[in-house]
């Protein structure tokens, strides 16, 4: 095995969420021309389809779960039907990070709860039930999307830097529980990318002298540039990386 094969993703089988667009459908496409066959999960069953068929127009393998991560019998369900199909899972990349952009004084206690839901308790309960068939073949890779407000806040976005910094926890304690059984479990910390979610700010143009100033790569990401990270972490070639945040921002958290 050549160093560039430790790359290659043939034979495994990774379930990415949130991935009928955006950072997650880039994420998706890289693991599938890696050779994964790859389970892409949304809500919106037309999104996937476009998704998988992008990626089988390609040449490779992919299918579409649609189901709300938030709901924990679609979670039991989408694992069961994975394993019980494929014999095995190997990557779960959790994609999903829904936003909700206000004040923490606006946010009222069901408006708290629902966030977290999204963005933290159903990563935990799917990467819970994930490293357990994992563990049955004694290899996995756990990937958190979380972002660089895991590690700085924004002012008006009170309650996402708390889910993704929870993310950050999750990531590491499942580093901690899941290494010896041939885990590893890690996180890419986007910065700004231009995806659909953030389509208004990137095409704003008052927004650009603040980018040029607060980001040394003086412009957005790219959604094609998260997928290196992924591919990286998802594969034999990160197989001593364990713990880790991949931040991707252009060097914008390194900026003072
Ligand atoms: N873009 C950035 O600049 C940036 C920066 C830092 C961190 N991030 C993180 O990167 C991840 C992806 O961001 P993005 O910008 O690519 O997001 P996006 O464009 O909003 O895409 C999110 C994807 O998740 C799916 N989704 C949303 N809620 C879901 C749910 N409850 N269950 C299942 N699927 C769901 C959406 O499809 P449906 O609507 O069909 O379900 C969509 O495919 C998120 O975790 C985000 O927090 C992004």
């Amino acid at each position: 095995m050549t160093r560039f094969d430790r790359f290659s993703l043939k034979s495994r089988v990774a379930l990415v969420t949130g991935g009928g667009r955006g950072l997650g459908l880039e994420i998706a496409r890289a693991l599938a021309d890696a050779g994964a066959h790859v389970v892409i999960n949304g809500r919106t069953a037309a999104t996937l389809e476009g998704a998988v068929n992008s990626i089988r127009a390609s040449g490779c393998s992919a299918e579409a779960m649609a189901f709300d991560v938030a709901d924990r019998t679609a979670q039991r369900d989408a694992l069961a039907s994975i394993e019980r199909r494929h014999g095995r899972l190997d990557i779960l990349v959790n994609n999903v990070g829904a936003r909700d952009r206000r004040p923490l004084a606006e946010f009222d206690d069901d408006a708290i709860l629902t966030l977290i839901q999204t963005d933290l308790i159903a990563a935990t309960t799917l990467s819970r039930d994930a490293a357990a068939i994992m563990k049955r073949n004694e290899y996995g890779r756990l990937i958190a999307i979380t972002s660089i407000n895991g590690y700085v806040a924004m002012p008006g976005d009170g309650i996402y830097p708390l889910a993704k910094q929870g993310l950050t926890g999750l990531m590491r304690s499942m580093a901690v529980e899941f290494g010896p059984s041939g885990i590893t479990s890690n996180a890419i910390a986007p910065g700004w990318f231009a995806t659909e979610t953030n389509a208004a700010m990137a095409a704003d143009e008052d927004l650009m002298p603040f980018v040029r100033q607060r980001i040394p790569a003086q412009r957005w990401g790219r959604p094609d540039e998260i997928a290196g990270a992924a591919l990286f972490l998802a594969s034999d070639a990160a197989s001593f990386v364990n713990g880790h945040v991949l931040t991707v921002d252009g060097g914008m958290t390194v900026r003072m």
